[in-house]
């Protein structure tokens, strides 16, 4: 049988959003299913890769048999398992929705509620992307924009500061683009700053489109 495109390669992806813990049962989180990194996962796959997949708390299962995936809940284990993993990897996609901030102090037991308000401190959680970038050698990589404002100049601005390859930025003045939709409106920037708008597509769509990018990095 002829081989696949993305035969004998390593793909990363990271996937979903992270939850940071404040006490045993309470935490913060977003709403990010998972499904674009689900769907990027299971589509490089298909294409012949190795997928690992780094997936923070998530309902979604991958559809394909050659992604492992790597369940974490908070932004330090994202951080450790792909560093764990990206010095083996030909890619490195990153998709998931990673908590930019966590509490600074866990409380080993339930907080008690009282009657008085009350504050948690945070601090700022690493930028698992931006510290793959820096230690990048042969990987393709590449990262998510969500703006809302000078989407394009904040785009080009994240592709320096990480040092990627590729950036996927998403238009969130779309219909149908986003959290727990089934659809996303994307724009392709590369590391020469060239833009490409892409229509209104199913993620599953939006993801072949950026493992094509990946086998023409290849071809
Ligand atoms: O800087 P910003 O959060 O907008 O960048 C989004 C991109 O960076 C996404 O690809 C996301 O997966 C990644 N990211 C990360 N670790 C963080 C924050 C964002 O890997 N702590």
């Amino acid at each position: 049988s002829a081989t696949l495109p993305l035969q004998g390669k390593k793909v990363l992806v990271t996937a979903g959003p992270t939850y940071e813990p404040i006490d045993p049962v309470r935490f913060i989180g977003n709403h990010s299913t998972g499904k674009m990194g689900y769907d990027i996962a299971d589509q490089a796959a298909k294409m012949g890769a190795q997928v690992i997949l780094i997936s923070g708390p998530s309902n979604l299962a991958p559809k394909n048999n050659n992604v492992q995936v790597i369940r974490v809940v908070s932004c330090e284990q994202m951080y450790k398992a792909c560093h764990q993993y990206f010095a083996t990897s030909d890619v490195a996609i990153a998709a998931a929705a990673v908590a930019d901030y966590k509490p600074k102090h866990v409380a080993s037991e339930k907080i008690k509620k009282s009657d008085a308000d009350f504050t948690i401190e945070l601090e700022k959680n690493p930028d698992i992307l931006a510290s793959l970038g820096k230690i990048k050698k042969q990987q393709f990589l590449i990262g998510f924009a969500l703006e809302t404002e000078n989407e394009i100049e904040h785009a080009k601005q994240k592709i320096t500061k990480k040092n990627l390859d590729l950036i996927v930025l998403n238009s969130l003045k779309d219909e149908g683009a986003g959290f727990g939709k089934p659809t996303n409106k994307v724009t392709f920037i590369d590391a020469n700053f060239n833009l490409e708008p892409i229509e209104l597509k199913s993620k599953e769509e939006v993801a072949a489109d950026i493992i094509n990018k990946v086998i023409n990095h290849y071809a």
